[in-house]
């Protein structure tokens, strides 16, 4: 497909959706799967490209994972099975891929090379190669500038103590899952708590850590067993939606399995604030909370989302620009440089975005100044390759007053597979 183009919805959004399975705890089912000793089955995965390199990369390694429809069955082999891989293994568009894979390796003793795709290349990975090195493990960047292709040599590691200097969930785990198989004690300690599923599922694989707001430690080596999962939608998907139906007069859609992690809703506190009416009604009972979603349009006043909030919505940022674009007044969206090292600098790229689209937008090196409420027009979007800059253009133009074209809108399968004929559906178009 070279290009899809949404026309501004002609009725309110409506009905019953489920979302894609939760790209972020899908990639650590995979992965801790094929660490752990035993078999793990992981129900309800509908993952994008990116869960797929996780999936492809945990065979390259040695680990058989039986594919039934949604349940995947993965043969753990232990830290000690793992095999060297043929050739390089490639994470493509997934940087929680290239990352938690390398906290994986540092410690294994073969050698690995990990590469990616030209956006995935462009990403700053000194952050977890430093820590790393810091247990023992050597890790060098080939361009030698700090980003992939990744040369590891595995190492006996030692524990170590970590203070990062940016909330990252994928350091975090990188660290965590090297601290697995070092000698002694691994502590990670964040300025702001990111999100928090490492922690939560490799308690329940039967790994012993001790934790607190911002802090984890556990103490190494330890052997993962494998374990059942469910995966729970996922709530960055979700998001999409959530801000079209809170857009489109006449709206009331309902999502249901959706995970509420409060590590990752940090949108619905913005929505909230803006006066967005959202019901939550939580249920399951399992390490991830989860629960129903139910979305009604009402008109949304401007806002201010920075520290804290931006941390817990940092994957949300591209659809909060376009509620903040059609919110009565000035929004800020402030510390979110590291939004400007995702899949895209989505500073920029939604900066362009939203000027193209009529909205005045001010750039500031660490978030954005929208003022609102905008008519959006019709605009052609190049989303970069970046999937959740595709599905933003695509909110806009569904709530705008002219059509949106998207030049290769395909990239929204990284996450969301499915994701305009789901928003198609849902719009009734
Ligand atoms: C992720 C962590 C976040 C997030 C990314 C997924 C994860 O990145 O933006 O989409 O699954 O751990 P950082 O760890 O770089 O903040």
């Amino acid at each position: 497909m070279t290009a899809i183009t949404i026309a501004p919805a002609t009725r309110g959004l409506r009905g019953h959706l489920l979302v894609p399975s939760d790209k972020s705890i899908a990639h650590r089912a995979l992965l801790f799967g094929a660490i752990a000793e035993g078999t793990t089955t992981i129900d309800g995965f509908q993952g994008g490209r990116d869960n797929r390199a996780t999936l492809a990369a945990c065979r390259a390694l040695g680990v058989t994972v039986d594919e039934r429809g949604e349940t995947l069955c993965v043969h753990g082999t232990g830290f000690d099975g793992l095999r060297a891989a043929a050739a390089a293994i490639d994470c493509e568009n997934s940087g929680t891929t290239m990352r938690l894979l390398t906290g994986v390796l540092a410690g294994r003793p073969f050698t690995s090379r990990l590469v990616g795709d030209g956006s995935l290349l462009r990403r700053p990975m000194r952050r977890v190669m430093e820590p790393l090195i810091r247990m023992g493990a050597t890790i060098t960047s080939e361009p030698g500038d700090g980003r992939a292709p990744l040369r590891i040599e595995g190492r006996p590691l030692r524990g170590a103590e970590h203070l990062l200097a940016v909330a990252s969930a994928q350091v975090k785990s990188a660290i965590l899952l090297a601290g697995l198989q070092a000698e002694g004690t691994t502590r990670v300690e964040e300025p702001m708590r990111s999100r928090d599923h490492t922690e939560r599922m490799l308690q329940d694989f039967g790994v012993a850590l001790a934790r607190g707001e911002r802090w984890v430690t556990l103490d190494g080596p330890q052997a993962l067993r494998g374990i059942p999962i469910a995966l729970p939608g996922d709530f960055s998907s979700a998001a999409f939606l959530v801000v079209a139906a809170s857009l489109v007069p006449g709206s009331e859609l309902r999502l249901t399995g959706v995970g509420l992690n409060p590590t990752r809703t940090g949108l619905l506190d913005v929505l909230n604030a803006m006066g967005a009416a959202i019901e939550v009604v939580p249920d399951g009972n399992g390490a991830e909370p989860m629960g129903s979603l139910v979305i009604r349009y009402r008109p949304l006043q401007a806002t201010r989302v920075a520290g804290d909030l931006l941390v817990r919505s940092i994957d949300e940022f591209p659809i909060l620009c376009i509620a903040a674009a059609c919110a009565e007044g000035t929004s800020e969206i402030r510390d979110a440089a590291e939004l400007r090292v995702k899949e895209s600098d989505r500073i920029a790229v939604m900066a362009e975005m939203l000027r193209d689209l009529g909205v005045t937008v001010e750039e500031l090196p660490d978030g954005l100044v929208i003022t609102g409420p905008a008519r959006l027009g019709g605009a052609q979007v190049d989303p970069r390759g970046d999937h959740r800059i595709a599905m933003a253009a695509a909110v806009a133009g569904l709530v705008g007053r002219a059509p949106v074209t998207i030049r290769d809108p395909e990239c929204a399968e990284v996450s969301f597979p499915g994701f305009y004929a789901a928003l198609a559906a849902a719009a009734g178009a």
